[in-house]
């Protein structure tokens, strides 16, 4: 669950126009009536996510690739809401075949999207290959878990999201963009991959009634892959940080409701960077 709830899902004010002047101002239906497809949703950030969206009453679909353990365990905290389901997200035939699933299974089908997984990758600069040794098929690698993977994810959504006129896509980016501090040239790369097919995707979707949107976080206190951070990275972060504190996975997952919820109609092609202020973008 969130440390908080800081809107009450009721969608934009009384009197606010909420219907469509024109076929791309689609508001999204409150969190409570969503359905949400996290991937990666079982552990790390993506835990903190689906608990987010679930604590507002979605309906959340929890991919895994190998933790089939802990995405059962979190179904199991609302098992009339949830559907764990396996699927390498840079396998397209996996990818199809999960969206098919949670549309028989809950009704109707995904119209939320967050593209979290994170493939094969640990936070730590100390040991990660510098400009002299770093490969392609190190960076390769990472296109093909961040870039490949969110395709197949937008590509086989996209179709029932047209169908019910409304989508929203929202992936997860770094501050390292404006901040390369640490030489994850693989990483970083390929999410600035993702970062430019959100912004063209905006403006394919749009029409479609689908937004599509990046939150981008600093260094995270802590998930799998940041726990191989040394200890004086995070203070040094927290210490010259505007909020003098380590951004958590919860925080950032606070910023994901954002995108999905009714108050961001207005919203798209955007990267939100959620870091307590460390980069201004
Ligand atoms: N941690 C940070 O400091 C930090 C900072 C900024 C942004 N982020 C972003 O936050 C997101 C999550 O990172 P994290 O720190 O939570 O990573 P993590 O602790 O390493 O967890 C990785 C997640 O990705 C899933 N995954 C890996 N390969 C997959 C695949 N092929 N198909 C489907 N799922 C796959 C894993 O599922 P299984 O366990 O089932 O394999 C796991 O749920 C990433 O997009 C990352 O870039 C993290």
């Amino acid at each position: 669950m969130t440390a908080s709830n800081p809107t009450p899902d009721a969608g934009p004010a009384a009197g606010a126009p909420t219907s469509s002047t024109s076929p791309t101002s689609s508001t999204a239906p409150p969190l409570s009536e969503q359905i949400v497809l996290v991937t990666g949703g079982a552990r790390g950030l993506g835990a903190a996510i689906t608990r987010a969206f679930l604590a507002q009453g979605a309906r959340v679909v929890i991919n895994y690739r190998s933790s089939a353990e802990a995405a059962q365990a979190l179904a199991a905290e609302h098992p009339d809401r949830t559907l764990a389901l396996q699927a390498d997200v840079r396998d397209r035939s996996a990818v199809e075949s999960l969206v098919s699933t949670a549309a028989k299974h809950f009704g109707a089908p995904i119209t939320t999207v967050v593209n979290n997984a994170l493939v094969d990758f640990v936070f730590n600069g100390d040991a990660r290959s510098h400009a002299e040794d770093i490969t392609y098929d190190e960076l390769s690698g990472q296109f093909e878990g961040s870039v490949k993977g969110a395709l197949n994810i937008i590509q086989a959504a996209r179709q029932g999201m047209a169908e019910a006129g409304v989508g929203r896509v929202i992936s997860i980016g770094t501050n390292l963009f404006q901040h390369p501090v640490v030489p994850y040239h693989d990483y970083t790369a390929a999410k600035a991959a993702l970062l430019s097919l959100t912004r063209t995707f905006a403006d394919d979707l749009g029409p479609s009634g689908i937004t599509v949107n990046m939150v981008s976080g600093g260094l995270l206190q802590t998930t799998d892959a940041s726990a191989a951070t040394p200890e004086a990275v995070f203070e040094g972060i927290a210490a010259g940080t505007p909020l003098r504190t380590v951004t958590t996975p919860e925080q950032l997952a606070d910023a994901v409701l954002f995108f999905a919820s009714p108050w961001a109609r207005g919203v798209t092609g955007q990267n939100l960077i959620v870091d307590g202020g460390l980069v201004k973008g």
